[in-house]
């Protein structure tokens, strides 16, 4: 059989599979209905950023390493490339009181929960926390949510989570879409958005109904033990999540696990290989190695903006495998937002190969430039195919394009996610403070539009610049406020300009403190 009727067979088998995974679970009555993300506008594009647990396990986390690792981020230009999440994972951050209610480990985290998401806010990131749907955490080290799915949302609202990654150890006897569905009500009513990551390996089928409560799902086991980089194991967990492409789409993202490269024991070539193949199945892309002593070349891979563009394109598309033959994987079905198309071809020997237009569902006349994302030069206008050269266990990462342009989708970047406003009261004042944000894609953005219902009536915004760099001004007006501690999450909306399509939303946290009651 030729590659191109391979192809062709391997379409019904995918929608085969998608349809049976649909009708696997029961889904209770009182389910909402609708994505997550329709809700709360996040992750319409896959998240990026670092979580520690496939580098570090349980120890040593602490506050000083989340804070290194986040310095580390920043310096690296990971945060200019769009990775944003970052937080502890199971390192016993909390212990559940007397009252019931969950309080901060000041032993590891001197500045409890609250501080370090706020120190890392103040970065122009955003706070990932952990907990789990069962009765404990995997270790037991920490309570999980069971019997307490409220007060544990509000705890970690309280601590301004953005991002809370939900595992499901010590659940037994539990029913799974009851389990996480309470979580996703009690997270909605605790008032805070937060990219809601299901973390049940896979078991329960959460692709058929997990988008209506979050905004991710682990498909797989465990890429790794902790410090463990496993090379082939990574691999099969990529063809096992890229089975479930018809699942994923903006805001409900098939997550194949935290990314290893970078670990120790991968090389560089293995590295862009990972790299390349979670980009292609448009995954959340969660960085796990060690940032702080990572090589330029690690950190030139997880900032290849040509590579995240394919990731972070709007139409939220992932690709997956339509040749395997054990000497060779071609991935394809990834329309991008501007009509170019990804391709990924991988092999685990060095061969030379002809991909075709037709094995690509193009038409043989058609004359396309194609791009190397990884070399970053382009063809001129080839006709029939492209013929590339592959190293072993290496990839060609191609965008194939009827225009000799491949415009990079927005990545947002903020100067800030947290404005401190202190007023010694009494008179009355007026007080400044801008969040700046930069849109490290190629293409200008129309104005951020304000939520005018996420602002009290203490606050406005005014979003002044345009194109690639625009500035929230934010003015606080402190006339007839009483003393007291005053907060607002403030909600912006935008849409990507070539394809109009919805961006994530964004939001910022303002607190104002005034120190005594103010004359009108
Ligand atoms: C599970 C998850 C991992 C990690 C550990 C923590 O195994 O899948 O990603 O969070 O728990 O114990």
């Amino acid at each position: 059989m030729t590659r191109l009727s391979r192809h062709l067979l391997a379409a019904p088998v995918i929608l085969v599979l998608a349809v049976a995974g649909a009708t696997q679970v029961p889904l209770p009555k009182d389910m909402p209905t609708g994505l997550h993300a329709d809700v709360d506008g996040l992750a319409l594009t896959p998240p990026l950023g670092w979580y520690p647990w496939n580098m570090f396990g349980q120890e040593p986390q602490n506050e000083a390493l989340i804070k290194e690792i986040a310095a580390a981020l920043v310096a690296s230009g990971m945060k200019d490339a769009g990775y944003a999440y970052v937080g502890p994972d199971e390192g016993i951050c909390f212990s559940r009181g007397p009252d019931g209610r969950l309080t901060s480990n000041l032993a590891r985290y001197p500045s409890g929960l609250k501080g370090l998401g706020d120190q890392i806010h103040a970065k122009g990131l955003k706070y990932a926390l952990y907990t789990d749907a069962g009765t404990k955490t995997c270790s037991t080290a920490m309570p999980g949510t069971k019997g307490h799915e409220i007060e544990d949302m509000q705890a970690f609202a309280g601590w301004r989570a953005d991002y809370i990654k939900i595992d499901w150890c010590n659940s037994e006897g539990q029913d799974i879409v009851q389990s996480y569905a309470a979580l996703g009500l009690a997270q909605r009513a605790a008032g805070r958005p937060v990219v809601h990551s299901l973390c049940s390996w896979g078991e329960g089928y959460p692709w058929a109904w997990a988008g209506a409560i979050g905004h991710m799902w682990r498909t797989t086991t465990d890429i790794c033990g902790p410090g463990e980089a496993d090379w082939s194991r990574a691999l099969r967990i990529a063809v096992a999540n890229q089975a479930l492409a018809a699942f994923a789409g903006p805001g409900h993202w098939n997550d194949p696990d935290m990314m290893i490269v970078g670990m120790p024991g991968l090389s560089e070539t293995q590295n862009r290989t990972l790299f390349s193949l979670w980009c292609m199945m448009a995954s959340p892309l969660m960085a796990g190695n060690d940032l702080r002593t990572m090589d330029k070349a690690t950190a030139g891979i997880l900032t290849n903006l040509e590579a995240i563009a394919v990731d972070q394109d709007p139409l939220g598309a992932q690709g997956h495998i339509i040749w395997n033959d054990g000497d060779l994987q071609i991935w394809a079905g990834k329309p991008l937002f501007d009509g170019s198309l990804a391709v990924l071809v991988l092999s685990p020997y060095k061969t030379r190969q002809t991909i075709t237009w037709e094995e690509l569902g193009l038409k043989a006349t058609d004359e396309l430039y194609v791009r190397d994302l990884w070399k970053h030069t382009t063809t001129g206008l080839l006709a029939g195919g492209v013929t590339v050269s592959v190293g072993a266990n290496d990839v060609a990462f191609l965008r194939l394009s009827k225009r000799n342009e491949f415009p990079i989708p927005p990545i947002m970047v903020a100067d800030t996610y947290l404005l401190s406003f202190r007023s010694a009261g009494v008179r009355r004042e007026t007080l400044k403070g801008a969040v700046t944000l930069t849109n490290k894609g190629t293409s200008d953005l129309p104005p951020w539009r304000i939520d005018p219902n996420s602002l009290p009536p203490w606050l406005r915004v005014e979003v002044q610049g345009g194109g690639r760099v625009q500035t929230f001004v934010n003015t606080v007006l402190t006339a007839g406020l009483k003393k007291g501690a005053y907060h607002a999450q403030v909600r912006a909306d935008n849409v990507e300009p070539v394809s109009g399509k919805p961006m994530s939303a964004l939001y910022y946290d303002v607190d104002l403190e005034v120190r005594s009651d103010v004359r009108r």
